[in-house]
């Protein structure tokens, strides 16, 4: 018989016909809602490989539950979701989609910077409530890009791809702050590798592009925000849980920075009356940062490709945790 795929979503067809004419049967889930987490383990209990795609929580319980998983694909790059220790000694092998959303995920953190500058969802916003309103030429004003400042925190993929953006199309001057310094961008943006409070101090547009990990949770908070310019606009398209959505919204309302632009949010979903959805300097996207028909196309070729090596008994060629191959810890062998 056929080794079993289930997917937590419809994802792009090619990646099922990859996987289909690998030789296996593959089972979406088609439903649009979310799976419970009782009715993901109760699916996986069937399957000898998992994709997942949205906000499942990969936990101990779920890992511990489904061990005879082989091979768990994300539909994603980041793996926060995942505890990817407990999923290692368990033997169960991770992958990921890195590289190919880098770019698309640059363009919305980009999409925000410019619309938060210029407040065009606001004004959007204004004319479907039919408020074409006069020309005033003092009120609603935007802030100018050309030659600002760009401070990154987190210099990977994503980042570089934003600050080529940012220094091509308005010659700002790159800053950014890392674990470790990457030094072919600091060679090829001529970016300058600053600390973490000189990255607040000089910023004017801060675009948050690291991973979540255990020591960067709401490390945006409200003394963060207090240190930054007020004129700064603060742009998050990695994960919401890099800040604290309180002290942002106060730090807005204050003045202590001077906009923001959000594709990740802490709880996603936004609830219904956060006063973020109706600030004039904010504009929000539903965590839509890889969402291309190309970059799709390209994600579920890296996730066929982990299902693939991963039902096969091969490494996966995007692991999240390699180290599975050497541990001898590991209580099941591939
Ligand atoms: C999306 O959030 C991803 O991690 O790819
Ligand atoms: C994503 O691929 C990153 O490393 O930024």
């Amino acid at each position: 018989v056929a080794q079993k795929i289930f997917i937590t979503r419809k994802i792009t067809a090619s990646g099922v016909k990859l996987m289909e004419d690998a030789g296996f049967s593959v089972t979406e889930w088609t439903e649009k809602r979310d799976l419970t987490q009782e009715e993901l383990i109760g699916h996986c209990k069937n399957y000898d490989a998992l994709v997942s795609a949205g906000p499942n929580k990969l936990d101990k319980h779920f890992l511990n539950e489904c061990r005879h998983l082989k091979v768990i694909a994300l539909h994603a790059v980041g793996f926060d979701n995942v505890d990817v220790a407990e999923a290692t000694r368990l033997g169960i092998l991770v992958g990921n989609t890195p590289g190919v959303l880098s770019k698309t995920t640059a363009d919305t953190a980009f999409l925000l910077m410019l619309n938060v500058s210029r407040k065009a969802f606001y004004h959007h916003q204004r004319i479907l409530n039919g408020e074409w309103g006069f020309f005033d030429p003092t009120v609603n004003l935007g802030i100018e890009l050309d030659g600002k400042t760009l401070g990154i925190f987190g210099l990977g993929n994503i980042g570089t791809e934003m600050a080529k953006r940012c220094s091509r199309a308005f010659g700002m001057k790159v800053i950014y702050h890392n674990r470790s310094r990457n030094e072919e961008a600091e060679k090829e943006l001529g970016a300058e590798y600053v600390s973490f409070d000189e990255l607040l101090d000089r910023s004017d547009i801060l675009s948050v592009h690291s991973s979540l990990n255990k020591e960067n949770g709401a490390i945006f908070n409200r003394d963060v925000f207090a240190k930054m310019k007020s004129t700064a606009i603060f742009i998050n398209t990695a994960r919401g849980a890099m800040h604290d959505e309180e002290a942002l919204i106060e730090a807005l309302r204050n003045g202590i920075i001077w906009g923001a632009g959000l594709d990740v949010s802490n709880p996603e979903p936004m609830l219904p009356h956060n006063p973020l959805l109706t600030m004039e300097n904010v504009a929000v996207t539903p965590h839509i940062g890889t969402s291309t028909e190309e970059t799709r196309v390209e994600m579920v070729r890296l996730i066929a490709e982990n299902i693939i090596a991963g039902l096969k008994g091969q490494s996966l060629p995007y692991p999240v945790n390699p180290e599975v191959y050497k541990a001898d810890t590991s209580e099941k062998q591939h």
